[in-house]
């Protein structure tokens, strides 16, 4: 097994903590590893696989990913501590305003800068990122131009620094992505993305192993991306097709009574998960988590 790491982006919500049980429950040597949902890319950043495919939907997560994996970490480094010396960005201490004023003032410029540029310095707002809330970027729903949207995270009481959990995990997150054999990076909505591996079938099927870990369907995030019971129905009928068609998948979820008696139904694999999420009252609290396969574990 591959030196277990951390994402250098930061996600509520990922995968992190399941890695070490979820890997040994996948298929043995991955020709061609499909990170569907990939959100922070923790997955595919620990599976051993020939070649690599991340998805992902939301546009800036996509395009943050990008960034991290094309740019030379010290790049990203240096440009963070500029801008920290520049606006003067600082962890602040509690009952104070202390590093407030300096921290809206960066993201003011920010969202400033990207109504006259006509985009978004993912540089910047990934500077940002490490002295807001939860160390996370989250953008104006309303905005009609999603990619022009305001970044809207606030104040985090919180720091970036040379150390391992901060500018080390930037540079070993680059040195990971280094080795990977990348098929495709993508930003494709799921059953798009499923329609592109069936319309591939005959070169694809026998090769490719799927890993998919959409939104919860009863939990509010921030990454949900609207994902309702419509858009499940949809995306588990495709499951069924990817299956018809050859292909080996895997899912993630919480566990559901309809979700269960869905991979009853259909002769799937169902694994338990040993987790107990801590979550901020999203109704998470001591869920299931379940691992739903198309294949039997090996
Ligand atoms: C549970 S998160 C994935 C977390 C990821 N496995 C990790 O460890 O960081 C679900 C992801 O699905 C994406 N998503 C939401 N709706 C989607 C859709 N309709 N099609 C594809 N991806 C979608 C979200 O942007 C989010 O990144």
């Amino acid at each position: 097994m591959v030196k277990k790491i951390k994402s250098a982006i930061y996600y509520t919500g990922n995968k992190f903590r399941l890695v070490e049980q979820l890997l040994p429950l996948f298929p043995k040597n991955i020709d061609l590893f499909v990170d569907a949902f990939g959100g922070s890319g923790v997955v595919s950043l620990n599976v051993d696989s020939k070649q690599t495919w991340y998805n992902e939907f939301d546009p800036h997560t996509f395009r943050l990913y990008n960034l991290l994996r094309d740019t030379d970490p010290n790049v990203i480094i240096n440009h963070i501590k500029e801008r920290i010396k520049q606006f003067n960005l600082q962890k602040g201490k509690e009952k104070t305003d202390i590093g407030k004023p300096e921290y809206y003032a960066f993201r003011d410029y920010i969202n400033q800068e990207t109504k006259t540029n006509g985009y978004l310095s993912y540089l910047d707002a990934y500077a940002l990122s490490y002295y807001a809330f939860c160390t996370s970027l989250r953008f104006d729903q309303k905005a009609e131009d999603n990619l022009k949207a305001d970044v809207i995270s606030t104040y985090g009481n919180r720091e970036f620094n040379d150390g391992k959990s901060k500018a080390g995990k930037i540079i070993a997150h680059y040195n990971r992505l280094k080795e990977k054999n990348f098929y495709e990076t993508t930003n494709f909505e799921i059953i798009n993305l499923i329609n592109k591996l069936l319309m591939n079938e005959h070169t694809l099927a026998n090769r490719t192993f799927i890993y998919f870990d959409p939104p919860y369907l009863d939990t509010i995030t921030t990454y949900n991306g609207g994902w309702d019971n419509e858009k499940e129905q949809h995306f588990k009928e495709m499951l069924y097709k990817l299956d018809l068609a050859g292909f080996k998948w895997g899912l993630s979820n919480i566990e559901r009574p309809d979700l269960i008696e869905w991979a009853n139904e259909n002769g799937y694999t169902i694994k338990y998960l040993d987790i107990k999420y801590v979550s901020n009252g999203a109704g998470l609290k001591n869920h299931k988590e379940v691992y739903i396969t198309n294949y039997k574990s090996e």
